[in-house]
């Protein structure tokens, strides 16, 4: 093993990166000690850990974190292939060494620069995920990187209603950082965005809280902010056959990296919280479809009672009414389509014009065909009850190659070694 290589194969010239750390006259030789040894260390909250390496990427099946920071990056217009493939790596080295709880570096003297920006010292793992993937502008709008975008990567089109900020949505690149510690999701996304200086720079970034679905049968369904169980009906990782099908790319001859991978959809969904709140309970429960304290299908008594969409009262009418949202999402209603959900509540500030908190729902979710959210959410923006109280202001989808092998980095996978 050479001077400065680790023994998971990372080199310290691997990653020297353009101007980021490098840049600043730091070598980013990790020290790799456990973070919750450092002094003035907090209570250990979530020690577990779950492996940055594998057949897929953490993060999509993963049992979801309650913690969320969404950071997307553009591609300096000069960097070469070369620039990003060593961004890359460095990322992807800088991820496995925090996913596991431990330091970039703790600092040996007062000149250098500290390695690792110290905000996450003490803390540990927290379940860290760091998962990535590159947008259409990256291949569409760097043609000197000489990759051809997987086949089935697009800008999503406008739907009906759609009021969408350019600046907040897609990206060349984009990671969905998610934790049990808000504070150990921001340090790795201040961490990526340090080691990618000069090469990459921050788009927007987006916190979340409060998990909204759960993707497999042991975690149980939480409440989104607008008081109902979310969730309930995702796809779950146990069903094997359904993951296969609906999560994960099988065969993608333009990006053999796909293979194993996904695409992420990211909608900024604004939550008009106060005339929600002030909506009588049996408005609230029509438009969703599900009573409010249960979770239960207005057609059945249980949470996991199947949703029978042909039911009707008494009087003839639908029970589960033609506008509530889990009869317009259900895969019966798009031709079988199916997404694996794994969005967080927001909330920032004020709303300016109304002086209401601005809030809302930052959806997220994975398929292995952008079509299937195209079809749920086409139906969804034409006829959903919902609409009446919220509003999609940012669209992003991104292209999430398969899981990576020990030794090799996410730049070796995008560019081939
Ligand atoms: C602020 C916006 C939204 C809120 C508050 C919301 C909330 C909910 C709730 C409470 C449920 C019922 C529980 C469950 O099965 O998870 C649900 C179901 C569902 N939602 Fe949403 N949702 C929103 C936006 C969306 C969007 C944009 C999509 C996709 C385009 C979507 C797709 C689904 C699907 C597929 C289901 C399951 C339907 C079924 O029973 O088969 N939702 N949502």
């Amino acid at each position: 093993m050479s001077e400065g290589e680790k023994s998971d194969g990372i080199s310290r010239r691997g990653l020297l990166v353009g101007g980021g750390l490098a840049g600043l006259g730091v070598a980013v030789g990790f020290a790799s000690a456990p973070r919750d040894s450092a002094p003035g260390a907090v209570t250990a909250a979530d020690t577990s850990t779950v492996p940055f390496y594998g057949l897929h990427q953490a993060g999509i099946a993963t049992t979801v974190q309650d913690f969320l920071t969404f950071a997307a990056f553009d591609l300096n217009e000069t960097a070469s292939s070369t620039d990003l493939r060593d961004v890359l790596n460095s990322w992807s080295s800088a991820a496995a060494l925090m996913t596991r709880g431990e330091s970039l570096g703790f600092p040996t003297n007062n000149y250098d620069i500290p390695v690792d920006s110290g905000e996450a010292w003490g803390r540990p793992a927290s379940a860290l995920t760091v998962t990535i993937g590159y947008g259409a502008s990256l291949y569409r709008d760097h043609p000197q990187l000489g990759l051809s975008a997987p086949a089935l990567l697009k800008d999503l089109p406008a739907f009906t209603g759609d009021d969408i900020d350019a600046t907040i949505s897609n990206g060349d690149i984009a990671v969905q950082v998610c934790a049990n510690d808000p504070q150990v999701a921001f340090h790795a996304v201040h961490t990526l965005a340090r080691l990618g200086s000069g090469i990459v720079a921050l788009r927007y970034t987006q916190l979340g809280f409060g998990r909204t679905s759960s993707v497999n049968a042991q975690q149980e369904s939480a409440r989104n902010l607008l008081g109902f169980k979310d969730g309930t009906n995702n796809l779950r990782s146990n069903a094997e056959s359904e993951f296969k099908h609906h999560v994960w790319v099988g065969r993608d001859a333009s990006a053999p990296y796909m293979v194993a991978g996904t695409y992420l959809i990211a909608r900024k969904i604004r939550t008009r919280l106060e005339s929600w709140s002030n909506a009588p309970l049996s408005l609230q429960e029509e438009t969703i479809g599900r009573f409010k304290v249960t979770g239960a299908p207005l057609s059945g008594t249980n949470e996991n009672d199947t949703p029978d969409l042909g039911a009707l009262d008494g009087s003839g009418n639908q029970i589960i009414p033609s506008s509530a949202h889990i009869r317009l999402a259900a895969p019966g209603s798009n031709g079988g389509a199916k997404i694996l959900r794994r969005g967080y509540g927001f909330s920032e500030g004020l709303d300016a014009t109304t002086g209401e908190i601005s809030c809302g729902l930052y959806f997220i979710c994975f398929t292995s065909k952008p079509e299937s959210f195209i079809k749920i959410q086409e139906n969804l923006a034409l006829n959903d009850a919902l609409n009446n109280y919220t509003q999609h202001v940012s669209s992003t989808v991104i292209a999430c190659p398969g899981g990576l092998s020990r030794g090799f980095g996410w730049g070796d996978q995008l560019f081939g070694r």
